[in-house]
């Protein structure tokens, strides 16, 4: 009779592919019978009922079962796992093991776009790499989490708008150009100063990532404010399998403080995904290149970080201009050297990383949409946000 024992250190090698652990150890192979003719009965417990990879547990579970002695045919059958043993779970998954359920329960990559300093084009590449990214086919969302300048919602075109809340009282994201879009910006008087710190800035930004319903996406891009304060620190709690892309120019002094948001983030355990340069030389129409801001500032950073640098986007004046508009280059003149840039940078993005939400696929919980609501009026002013 085949052994147990064998059985379970064979299905060990079983992975999920959404959780990135072996189902053994997620606790997911509720049992094992070996009978004396060979056949093993195997019982395999599953985070939802229409699970999208039971087949990929069907297949690999008779595979890995098969390779233990005495084994002649296995059967496989499937349940779910009871909300307590979901939490066990996620307990186990803890830190290092997934986003938080609910809202962002299908989203398969977080991508934080920071840099040490200001002006150095981040708001512009999240709002064209967004385009860039959707121009892949690739569902995005980006969430502004800049608390001081959110320029965003100007560069989508998205100004004066304010979010619908949806029947389960979720916030939703406006769109613009099939991008989902979330900022503070959507919340408070035009050009009103906000001073957010420490637990209130919290509150909020877990209010976007868990009371916004960012449905299905293939890429969540998260703005980070310039500096290296309370904004990344915090989503860094929240977001544990996030990236970090930074941004900087080619230019020396401009690198070396991207190094220090780049310490920043590994002090944090916010993972570096690359380096882009921004900035990088301007062509004159009759194709004379002059160096701006110098040379070379991207490549050492990842040279030195040991990351890949995406890619390097030249100045050019369609750039600023549809930022200005509210149209991002990359969907208006796709053929722009810096739309192009922009565009390959987005492809070696999807190049690197997973397809598969890594979240568990659990059911979303009750939802508690406290930020301020479209319909109230009159219209929240800047501190007053009832955040609290
Ligand atoms: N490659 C480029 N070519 C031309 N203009 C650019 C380029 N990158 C950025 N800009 C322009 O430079 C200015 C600063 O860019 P942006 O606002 O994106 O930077 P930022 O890093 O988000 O700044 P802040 O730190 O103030 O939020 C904007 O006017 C933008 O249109
Ligand atoms: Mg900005």
């Amino acid at each position: 009779m085949p052994s147990v024992d064998d059985i379970r250190t064979a299905l060990a090698r079983v992975i999920d592919p959404e959780l990135r652990a072996s189902i053994v150890e997620l606790g997911m192979v509720r049992s094992i019978d070996a009978h004396e003719n060979g056949v093993v009965d195997i019982t395999v417990s599953l985070t939802t009922p229409g699970c999208p990879i039971r087949n990929h547990f069907q297949t690999s579970v008779v595979k890995e079962a098969k390779t233990v002695e005495g084994v002649t045919h296995v059967n496989v059958t499937f349940d779910v796992l009871s909300d307590t043993e979901k939490q066990g779970l996620q307990q186990k998954l803890g830190r290092s093991g997934g986003l938080p359920s609910g809202a962002l329960a299908q989203v398969a990559n977080v991508l934080c776009i920071g840099s040490g300093t200001g002006g150095v084009g981040k708001s512009t590449l999240t709002a064209n790499l967004a385009a860039a990214l959707t121009a892949e086919g690739k569902k995005v969302g980006v969430l502004d989490a800049d608390v001081w300048g959110y320029s965003l919602p100007r560069m989508f075109g998205l100004g004066g708008q304010r979010p619908p809340v949806s029947a389960t009282r979720k916030i939703l994201p406006l769109e613009a150009g099939g991008v989902k879009v979330m900022s503070i910006g959507f919340f408070v008087e035009e050009d009103s100063a906000v001073v957010w710190r420490g637990p209130m800035l919290h509150k909020a930004l877990t209010q976007f990532l868990e009371d916004v319903d960012w449905g299905e996406l293939d890429y969540l891009l998260v703005y980070l404010p310039p500096g290296t304060g309370d904004v990344s620190m915090t989503l860094a709690q929240l977001l544990p399998q996030a990236q970090f892309l930074i941004t900087t120019t080619p230019q020396a002094t401009a690198q070396k403080v991207a190094r220090r948001a780049a310490e920043m983030a590994k002090k944090v355990n916010l993972e570096i995904g690359g380096i882009v340069e921004n900035m990088s030389g301007f062509v004159t129409p009759d194709g004379q290149r002059f160096p701006i801001f110098g040379e070379g500032g991207g490549q050492e950073l990842a040279d030195e970080l040991d990351v890949p640098l995406f890619g390097k986007i030249p100045l050019t004046m369609p750039l600023r201009e549809q930022a200005d508009a509210g149209v991002p280059l990359v969907a208006t003149d796709p053929d722009d050297p810096a739309a192009q840039a922009i565009r390959s940078v987005a492809r070696g993005i999807i190049a690197i990383t997973p397809a598969q939400p890594i979240a568990l696929q659990m059911a979303p919980e009750a939802p508690a949409a406290t930020l301020p609501i479209v319909e109230s009026k009159p219209k929240p002013k800047g501190m007053s946000l009832p955040m609290a």
